[in-house]
């Protein structure tokens, strides 16, 4: 693998579907990771099969139609989960086993009612066990985003020694800044002994609308894993969005760091989730939000129909969405309205044009878009067209 590859974790199936009231049964599961694995993402998490009896089936049943990707199971650093997780994971062409712990002083104090040392040892504990079942054991330090860098770094060199193949740094509770996130993947690149060993994966929450910007950072300061799920979905406010960070790469060659992930898939698979899961996108969602390739300005619309790239800085069809959308509101010009009207098979003069206008601005002012049929009854019921055309 080049160093230049980000691997793409997706968890859309496990911290994505922590999402209150959003549960998604086995089939629906396996149509959504059979699509994950098509658009070429690297590990699918499939779920905490200790959770439950349901949860375990469906690792299970993902495990066994997987063709690419890795499959991955989430376990606290408990025997029994690993023992769980390991028995839903075995009938996988490549399983990962991810376990891990609390590391921040909080979590040690409050969760564990524990100390560091016996935190660590607990870590390296999980690790060698799940190391008996599997090669490929990602060790995650939650709350990482809140844990002290030096303590960081002892837990990430012991969990190395003991075989983590991949260290998740979690910002669990999206509290870091993206220069303070980097700046903690930095260090532990220049502090962990061994670390050229292991993976270092970027596992952001969004509370403060800084998931994608810290998971940018992370990856631009060594890590070479984003751990993100489907529209951002997930825990809260939601984790990285895979279609923000995928495209925020290919968008930046110069960052030399690219995805295997075929991104025309990326409209269609969150409109997948989104229907799957009944959780509606926010029409101004970077990507695939309904308004991403709109544009309803009369500025704005007139340079995209002269040039698209004026005002648009992703080809629509890169992302699997076939068109710019021109939407004719009252503050649409008259270029936009030739195009649309030009689309459903009228070519207006500019006597025409001038005179439509005006009727089509009357109307666009009672009105929050103006359709098809709409600019078809404006133009039909104009004089200057009937007058000129007949
Ligand atoms: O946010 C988090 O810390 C997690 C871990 C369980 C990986 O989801
Ligand atoms: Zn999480």
């Amino acid at each position: 693998m080049s160093n230049n590859n980000v691997q793409i974790f997706d968890t859309t199936l496990r911290d994505g579907e922590q999402v209150p009231g959003c549960k998604l049964n086995t089939e629906q599961k396996l149509i959504i990771a059979e699509q994950l694995d098509i658009l070429g993402v690297d590990v699918i998490e499939a779920g905490f099969p200790v959770s439950s009896p349901g949860d375990f089936k469906s690792v299970e049943a993902i495990s066994k139609i997987i063709k690419n990707a890795t499959v991955c199971g989430l376990t606290r650093a408990v025997e029994n989960d690993i023992k769980v997780a390991a028995e839903a994971l075995k009938y996988a062409k490549r399983a990962r086993i991810h376990t891990g712990i609390g590391t921040s002083d909080s979590h040690i104090k409050f969760k564990f009612n524990s100390n560091r040392e016996d935190i660590i040892e607990r870590a390296v504990r999980a690790v060698s066990y799940a190391k008996s079942f599997v090669e490929d054991v990602e060790f995650y330090a939650e709350d990482a985003g809140r844990t002290d860098n030096d303590y960081l770094a002892r837990v990430c060199e012991a969990v190395i020694k003991a075989g983590a193949t991949v260290l998740n740094i979690p910002d669990t509770t999206g509290y870091c800044l993206p220069s303070e996130y980097g700046a903690k993947i930095k260090y532990l690149k220049e502090n962990v002994k061994g670390i050229d060993k292991a993976i270092l994966s970027c596992h952001c929450h969004n509370d403060l609308g800084l998931a994608t910007a810290n998971s940018i950072e992370g990856v631009i300061n060594g890590a070479r894993q984003i751990e993100c799920t489907i529209n951002g979905i997930g825990e809260r406010a939601g984790n990285t969005a895979l279609e923000e960070v995928v495209m925020i790469l290919k968008q930046h060659p110069y960052l030399n760091l690219d995805t295997r992930i075929k991104t025309e898939m990326l409209y269609g698979i969150s409109q997948l989730v989104s229907d799957s899961m009944g959780i509606y996108t926010q029409p101004n969602k970077a990507i695939v939000g309904a308004n991403a390739f709109a544009h309803s300005s009369g500025i704005h619309q007139d340079g995209v129909i002269k040039q698209r790239e004026t005002y648009e800085i992703i080809d629509p069809k890169d992302v699997g969405v076939t068109e710019s959308a021109i939407v004719l509101t009252a503050r649409s010009g008259r270029a936009a309205l030739a195009y649309r009207a030009k689309n459903i098979g009228y070519e207006l003069t500019k006597l025409q044009l001038d005179e439509i206008y005006t009727s089509f601005l009357d109307f666009a002012d009672t009105k929050k878009q103006v359709d098809d049929d709409d600019i078809h009854q404006i133009i039909e019921k104009s004089k200057v067209y009937n007058e000129i055309s007949s």
